[in-house]
C-alpha cells in the first residue's frame, strides 16, 4: 500500500514517543521508506538506536554532525510526506512561526511535499488559545493536522491530547494522501488564481479582494496529487505554493490572463478557472497620472471577454473545465445557468452572504453541481479541506463518465 513512498518522520520530545517505534514499524511492513529525524529532546524519550534498527536507516538529529552536514533541503524534496508524530506544542509553535533551530524544523521549511501533523500534549496545553492559534497557523500554511485522541494522559490526568495510535495515523496518511496520490499521476492541470488589476492610469486600478487562497490550495493539492501543475496567478499578497512540479506564471489584466489561458489550456487535462477575473476594465488607461480637476470623474468601462465562457468553446472531449461562481444570494439557479451557458463540467458555487466564507479568507463554504446533475453542498471548512472537496467531486464525476 505505501510502496515506492518515502516518509521522512520527525518525532520530537513527548512521551508519546515510545510510540514512533510502532509507527516505523507499520510505515515499513507496508513498504514505505521511512527515514527519521528526532528533535534533540525526542531523544530523551525513545532511543535513534531503536528508529534506526527498524526504520534501516541512519537516525539524524542535528543539521550538522562532526564533519558532516545533513541536507535537510534533499530531505525534504525527495519525502512523499512529511509526518511530525508525536509533535508536542513547542514544536507546533516553532513550525508555525518559522523558527528554525533543529534539523527537524529546517526539513519543515524546505519540504514541498504534503506535512501531516499528529499533536500529542496535556489537555490544557490542547486547549489554550496560543496552542489554537499555532494550529490555526499551521492549517493556513497547508499542514494537515490531525486530531488528538481522549484518554490517560501522561500528568495522570483524563482529557484530550493524547497521539492517535500508529494504526490510526497509518490509516490517516493511506486515506488522506497515498490513495488520492495515485489518482492524477501524469495529468496536466491548469489553474487560476487570484484578482486581476485593471489600470486607470500608471498609479490606478481597478480590482477586487480576492486573495488567491483557493487557486493556492487547489494547486498545491493537485501537485501533491502527482500532476503537472501551471498556475497562472494574478497580484497576491499571499505568496503562491512552491513545489516542484508547479509552474508558476504570474499575470496582471484579464487580457494577460486570457492570452496565458488561450496559450496553455490546449494541452491541459484539467482547468480550474478560481481566478476572480474583473468583469470590466478602463476603456481607455490614462498614459499620464489624472489630475484632481473636477469635483466629477467619469470613468468609461467595457466588458472584459469571459475566459471561462471561451475555453468552455475551445473544449475537447478529453478535457475537464471548472468554474467558479460567487454570487450575493446562495442561489443554484445561478450557478446551473452558468454551468450550461459556459459548456463546464463542473462549477462551484460560494455565497458571499455565508459568514466567514468567501474572498479573503481561510474558509470557504462552497456547494458543487456537475453536468451529470450531482449537487453537494458542504458546511463551512477551511480552504485547504475545500480544496479536497472540489478535487474529490471532480474525480468523482471523471470515473462516472
Ligand atoms: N471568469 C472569467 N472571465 C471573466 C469573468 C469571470 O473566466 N471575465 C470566470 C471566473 O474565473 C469564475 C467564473 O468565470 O470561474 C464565474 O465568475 P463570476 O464573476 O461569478 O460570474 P460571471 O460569469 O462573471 O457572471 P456575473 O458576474 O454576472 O455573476
Amino acid at each position: 500500500m505505501l510502496e515506492g513512498h518515502t516518509i521522512v518522520l520527525g518525532v520530537t520530545g513527548s512521551i508519546a514517543a515510545y510510540k514512533s517505534a510502532e509507527l516505523v514499524r507499520l510505515l515499513v511492513k507496508k513498504g514505505a521508506t521511512v527515514k527519521v529525524l528526532m528533535t534533540p529532546e525526542a531523544r530523551q524519550f525513545i532511543t535513534s538506536l531503536t528508529l534506526a534498527t527498524l526504520s534501516r536507516h541512519p537516525v539524524y538529529t542535528e543539521i550538522a554532525s562532526e564533519d558532516e552536514w545533513h541536507n535537510h533541503v534533499m530531505l525534504g524534496r525527495e519525502a512523499d510526506l512529511l509526518l511530525i508524530a508525536p509533535a508536542t506544542a513547542h514544536t507546533i509553535a516553532k513550525m508555525a512561526s518559522g523558527l528554525c533551530d533543529n534539523l527537524l524544523l529546517a526539513t519543515y521549511l524546505s519540504a514541498c511535499c504534503p506535512v501531516m501533523v499528529v499533536p500529542a500534549m496535556d489537555e490544557d496545553m490542547w486547549w489554550h488559545p496560543a496552542t489554537r492559534e499555532q494550529v490555526d497557523k499551521l492549517l493556513s500554511h497547508g499542514v494537515d493536522v490531525l486530531d488528538v485522541a481522549h484518554g490517560d494522559l501522561a500528568s495522570g490526568l483524563q482529557g484530550w491530547g493524547r497521539m492517535l495510535e500508529p494504526q490510526q495515523i497509518v490509516e490517516a496518511i493511506e486515506a488522506r494522501w497515498v490513495q488520492p496520490g495515485h489518482q492524477l499521476k501524469g495529468k496536466k492541470v491548469l489553474v487560476t488564481a487570484g484578482p486581476t488589476r485593471e489600470p486607470i492610469d500608471p498609479v490606478r486600478y481597478i480590482s477586487n479582494h480576492s486573495s488567491g487562497k483557493m487557486g493556492f490550495a487547489l494547486a498545491r493539492l493537485f501537485a501533491w496529487m502527482g500532476a503537472e501543475v501551471h498556475l497562472i496567478a494574478g497580484p497576491t499578497p499571499v505568496p503562491p505554493p512552491r513545489h516542484p512540479h508547479i509552474q508558476l506564471t504570474r499575470i496582471e489584466t484579464a487580457a494577460e490572463l486570457q492570452h496565458a489561458c488561450e496559450m496553455f489550456f490546449p494541452q491541459m487535462d484539467i482547468t480550474v478557472m478560481a481566478a476572480a477575473v474583473a468583469d470590466y476594465r478602463p476603456q481607455h488607461a490614462a498614459t499620464q497620472k489624472i489630475k484632481k480637476l473636477d469635483d466629477h470623474l467619469q470613468l468609461q468601462l467595457e466588458k472584459t471577454t469571459d475566459i471561462l465562457a471561451e475555453l468552455g468553446k475551445r473544449k475537447q472531449a478529453h478535457q475537464w473545465l471548472v468554474g467558479f461562481a460567487l454570487e450575493s444570494q446562495h442561489d443554484a439557479s445561478l450557478a446551473l445557468e452558468k454551468l450550461q451557458r459556459k459548456n463546464l463540467d463542473m462549477i462551484v458555487l460560494n455565497s458571499l452572504d455565508d459568514p466567514g466564507a468567501g474572498f479573503a479568507g481561510d474558509s470557504n463554504k462552497i456547494s458543487i453541481f456537475d453536468r451529470l446533475g450531482h449537487e453537494i453542498h458542504f458546511p463551512l471548512k477551511h480552504k485547504h479541506a475545500v480544496a479536497h472537496d472540489i478535487i474529490q467531486a471532480l474525480l468523482d464525476l471523471m470515473h462516472a463518465t
